[in-house]
């Protein structure tokens, strides 16, 4: 077989075969594929799509690339909770603990940041000493022990998926249906999870970016899991703005730690237990949604929830005063207002923008050998529906440089203030079974 049929039947809108994928995804991972021809391939799909078979294959495959991890030596249904891919998600570090915090064990496999994106294993890097490229046998011994643990991809889950998100995050094509279901997916399934909760996200700053799209997505993930023997839910919630106020890397994490602690950032409080009450339910310990989120509410505001966090912190090598005192995590050398050009409402933020606007700070990648600034980021000081004055700060921008030109210029593009007060948008569209 060679690879430049399989790019040219891909590009002419033909559906590969099993055997086809297989090869694509076994030389690929090996090596035997150079990434050019890879990067084709990807575009092809981009533009051409999968099939719901082709995508199935793709998965399968992508999980047969390396190993799986037997999680049946963990006492308790194993529930994993996955996001599509926002600006500001920090959801993961709020629902795990959560849901930790009522003994349910939450394996997570997690990603870098890809695109305008950030990523889990970045943010939790942010804390001095934390350790992502832990074994397996750790990972199965911190869930046993800890009911939480964040696993990088390293060693050989899904190498195929690792080598992939790389590529697409250089050549433009992340926000693909059947590369995003394959990809999210294959890890889910390779991390061993018996439950999955899919977070789903839809708007400017989603790679889907109408309710349609998501919704094809979504229902793409739920079958591949539901097929494959894990209980697989997605709940699909709004990204036409930032989630909470945080943009970064260390900023996320003191945020998350904040709604923790207490704190009521409306859209991430509300999130991160609707995702965190289905994955109890998912896992029987709560009969119902309602008296699932009531519990965990609960335990969010006794404190449980944080302490699940610390604990989780700990065990895997990270310095939990960062955690206890949140002025200790990475900070950039200069904070830098961006003002409103005119007094109004906050009628729409363009999410991608203020991602991108992060991302020439240094939060996240342009290239794959791009190193993260922990500190920099941007602080929110108005969402969609505040008023603003004239000259009043719309974001500071946490930067090392003292004048980030390129980042001041997607803030402002990404605002739109005008003088009629819009609605508030909605947070959760829809759940799919
Ligand atoms: N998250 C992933 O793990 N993969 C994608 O392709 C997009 C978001």
């Amino acid at each position: 077989m060679r690879m430049v049929d399989v790019i040219e039947k891909k590009r002419n809108g033909q559906a590969l075969s099993k055997e086809e994928i297989n090869f694509f995804i076994d030389g690929y991972t090996k090596g035997d594929i150079p990434d050019y021809q890879a990067s084709a391939l990807l575009m092809a799909v981009y533009f051409q799509g999968m099939t719901a078979e082709e995508t199935a294959l793709l998965t399968q495959a992508m999980v047969d690339s390396g190993e799986t991890i037997d999680l049946s030596s963990i006492k308790g249904h194993k529930v994993d909770k996955h996001s599509t891919g926002g600006v500001g998600d920090k959801i993961s570090f709020i629902t795990g603990p959560i849901v930790a915090s009522v003994g349910v064990p939450v394996a997570k496999m997690s990603g870098r940041g890809l695109g305008h994106t950030g990523g889990t294993i970045d943010k939790l890097e942010s804390v001095e000493g934390f350790n992502v490229e832990i074994t397996k046998e750790e990972f199965i011994e911190n869930v046993n022990k800890y009911k939480l643990a964040v696993a990088g991809q390293t060693g050989n889950l899904a190498p195929a998926d690792k080598k992939l998100y790389s590529l697409r995050d250089v050549t433009a094509t992340v926000d693909s249906i059947p590369l995003i279901a394959g990809s999210i997916m294959s890890k889910k399934l390779a991390s061993g999870a018996d439950s999955i909760v899919l977070d789903v996200k839809t708007g400017s700053g989603a790679f889907m970016k109408t309710l349609e799209e998501s919704e094809a997505l979504a229902r793409e993930m739920v079958q591949i899991g539901n097929n494959l023997g894990r209980k697989t839910i997605a709940v699909i919630s709004d990204m036409n703005q930032p989630l909470g106020y945080e943009i970064g890397n260390a900023n996320e994490i003191k945020e998350a730690a904040e709604v923790l602690k207490g704190k009521r950032v409306d859209d991430l409080r509300h999130l991160a237990l609707e995702l965190a009450a289905h994955m109890t339910v998912l896992a029987e310990v709560f009969d119902t949604y309602e008296e699932a989120y009531a519990k965990l509410e609960e335990n969010v505001d006794n404190g449980k929830a944080f302490e699940a966090f610390r604990t989780f912190i700990h065990a895997q090598g990270g310095n939990t005063e960062m955690i206890d005192d949140l002025s200790l995590l990475p900070k950039a050398a200069f904070d830098i207002e961006v003002p409103a050009a005119n007094s109004g409402y906050v009628n729409s933020i363009d999410a991608a923008s203020v991602g991108i606007a992060a991302m020439h700070l240094g939060a996240g990648r342009a290239t794959k050998e791009d190193q993260i600034d922990f500190g920099v980021g941007i602080s929110l000081q108005k969402k969609i529906g505040d008023y603003v004055e004239k000259g009043e700060p719309l974001v500071i921008l946490h930067s090392q440089e003292q004048n980030p030109q390129a980042s001041i210029a997607k803030i402002k593009e990404a605002y739109s203030v005008t003088e009629e007060k819009p609605e508030k948008p909605t947070l959760i569209y829809k759940v799919i079974k």
